[in-house]
């Protein structure tokens, strides 16, 4: 007898898959740009300097190796809701605010998931159309009811205009998933102005914020990528934030982030923080340690901070310059007017508006890989191959 005879075969996740497939291509000319991973002139995700130092310090000063609780490292989670929510921040003095160390982004999504279904029961999710499609997946395992909103119109732009309009009709109460920064998978963020007409719509509906902030950094800045999430923690009695490290601290496998709560009173926040602590313990019980206790060596050292802060920039001004480059390299091809949204969009990721079946051909006759709605991961450029892509996506655009 098989115990495993009725288990059907499910295709892998695609953007991991994507990664698989680029590695086993023989092709020494193949070219990465799926998973949203950052690359340096030499093709590698380097291990930031300021991570090296702070694991050389860590290496001296660690004492244990014993659990580190259902919160996870409480100094890394007090640096962390700094990073977010900033240096003077009245919620966190208020003690309004809590942060559950994660298995990184993903894992603070699932754990809100399960938050949501546990203990917000009958609450719909919306998600932007199109979102990481992660996001449809992990809400749905967590058992959620899913519904979206658009985001970006038939013209591949952002459409503001419609995203309002289909807001104000989502039930009250409801919530609603918003990307900080960097939006994933298009790169078109919002202005200041349309984030002050989401919070009205998010307070005429009386809708529970879920900020997914994977990418802080690498837009406009540290400060500058938090500004709307400060706006609404302002604003708003509750919200909730999930924060990543895997890309603005280079510690993708460390699987490092965080949940962040606000409620209305520290009384509350007690009540949340205690489900929270108690759905972790049955997903993975305490959180790993090595990349948080990175985190807050970093966040708790004014040279290593310093580093860092720079090391972020420099990342973040390279893709801003892969960015312009594409565009300029795609001149020759009379492309450039067609495709001048990839400099104005932020973060790793652009929508570049290819077709599934232009994304087919790139990885067919060039070893390109995107995924296959189009989404490029503009941080994988190889800045002396600019010339070679843009007459790649020429070739495919005809
Ligand atoms: C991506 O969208 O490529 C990244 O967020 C990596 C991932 O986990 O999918």
């Amino acid at each position: 007898m098989s115990h495993f005879n009725r288990v059907d075969w499910v295709a892998g996740d695609p953007i991991m898959g994507l990664l698989e497939a680029f590695r086993a291509d023989p092709n020494p000319a193949k070219l990465d740009l799926g998973v949203g991973v950052y690359k340096d002139q030499q093709g590698l995700t380097p291990i930031p300097k300021a991570v090296k130092l702070a694991e050389q310090a860590l290496i001296g000063s660690e004492q244990t190796k014993s659990y580190i609780g259902g919160h996870g490292d409480v100094s890394f989670g007090t640096y962390l809701l700094h990073l977010v929510l900033g240096a003077h921040s009245p919620v966190i003095d208020d003690k309004r605010a809590g942060c559950t160390q994660t298995a990184g982004g993903t894992g603070a999504l699932r754990l809100t998931g399960e938050f949501i279904a546990q203990c917000l029961p009958g609450k719909g999710i919306w998600l932007s159309q199109p979102t990481w499609p992660i996001h449809e997946t992990l809400f749905q395992a967590a058992g959620l009811s899913i519904s979206h909103y658009p985001y970006v119109g038939a013209d591949n732009r952002l459409d503001v205009a419609g995203m309002l309009q289909a807001m104000r009709q989502i039930p009250r109460g409801d919530v609603i998933l918003l990307h900080a920064c960097c939006h994933n998978p298009t790169g078109f963020d919002l202005s200041r102005s349309d984030w002050q007409q989401v919070l009205d719509v998010v307070k005429e509906r009386e809708l529970l914020p879920l900020f997914d902030f994977a990418y802080q950094g690498f837009g406009d800045g540290l400060e500058e990528d938090a500004w709307a999430v400060r706006l609404f923690a302002q604003a708003l009695p509750e919200l909730l934030i999930t924060s990543s490290c895997s890309k603005n601290f280079g510690l993708y496998r460390e699987r490092t982030g965080g949940l962040i709560v606000i409620a209305e009173n520290a009384d509350r926040l007690l009540a949340v923080r205690s489900q929270l602590a108690s759905i972790a313990r049955n997903l993975w019980s305490t959180p790993p340690s090595h990349g948080a206790a990175v985190v807050a060596e970093i966040l708790g050292s004014t040279s290593l901070r310093t580093v860092w802060q720079d090391e972020v920039e420099a990342m973040r001004n390279r893709i801003m310059s892969l960015r312009k480059g594409l565009v300029e390299a795609l001149i020759p091809f009379g492309l450039n007017e067609r495709f001048a949204h990839i400099a104005e969009q932020r973060g790793m990721f652009s929508y570049t508006g290819l077709t599934p079946e232009q994304v087919a051909a790139l990885k067919e006759r060039y070893s390109v890989y995107l995924v296959s709605s189009g989404r490029a991961n503009v941080a994988g450029l190889d800045e002396n191959r600019l010339d070679e892509l843009a007459r790649a996506i020429a070739e495919v655009s005809r």
